[in-house]
């Protein structure tokens, strides 16, 4: 049974999300709270040769086969990082998570949530955030803010038309977080870094308050 206390940030591009771990992480090490974050794809060997296959190569996949490769990069990150933090008590911070799945390959590439929520349950085996921090931004200011160039998931995404594929992205997240309001913290990302880091301290420091350093 797992202890420790598990939290994803979820949103679009540009939305802020690394640089909210990076802030949450240093006040729990503040804290002398033992922490891990972690990214996906990647964190494990298998995830980061999957997460350079969907990143750069420019095999074509379908929907399907996306869907199979980041679980699989999940199911690998689960097993070896994630449940063994959780069972030692730990805090894991994870950036992205089965929410992203549900989010871009089932609203956004139109596969049937049911079908994306059966292989998100085979990779997890039903393990589920106690916390979701979803960082809201238009697609079209998180374009604007995006500093990176483009990779072969923006390029594949492309195809399909980007903006109405992101707008899809970010309405299946606002679906994702109304149906399950005590599990998500919607946050608007045009607020300061500053501020954003305070609204999810102010909902992260009392459930780690039972989490001993
Ligand atoms: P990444 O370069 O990690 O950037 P960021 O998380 O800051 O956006 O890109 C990850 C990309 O992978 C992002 O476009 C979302 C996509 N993705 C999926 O389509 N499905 C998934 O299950 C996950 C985890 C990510």
């Amino acid at each position: 049974m797992p202890t420790g206390l598990f939290i994803t940030l979820e949103g679009g591009d540009g939305s802020g999300k690394s640089t909210q771990i990076k802030f949450l992480l240093r006040r729990l090490q503040t804290r002398h709270i033992n922490s891990v974050a972690v990214r996906e794809p990647g964190g494990t060997p298998l995830g980061n040769g999957l997460r350079q296959l969907l990143k750069f190569s420019d095999i074509p996949l379908s929907p399907e086969a996306e869907l199979l490769l980041f679980n699989a990069s999940r199911a690998q990150l689960v097993a070896d990082v994630i449940q063994p933090a959780l069972e030692r008590g730990e805090v894991v911070l994870c950036d992205r998570f089965t929410d992203s799945t549900l989010a871009y390959q089932g609203y956004g590439r139109g596969i049937p949530l049911e079908r994306v929520e059966a292989v998100n349950m085979a990779a997890t085996g039903g393990l589920k955030p106690d916390l979701t921090i979803f960082l809201d931004l238009s697609p079209e200011e998180g374009m604007g803010r995006r500093s990176t160039t483009r990779d072969r998931f923006e390029q594949r995404f492309e195809q399909k038309g980007i903006m109405d594929f992101h707008q899809r992205v970010r309405k299946g997240y606002l679906e994702l977080a109304s149906k399950e309001p005590e599990r998500w913290l919607t946050l608007d990302a045009r607020l300061s870094s500053r501020e954003v880091s305070r609204l999810i301290w102010r909902r992260v420091e009392p459930l780690v308050g039972g989490i001993r350093p």
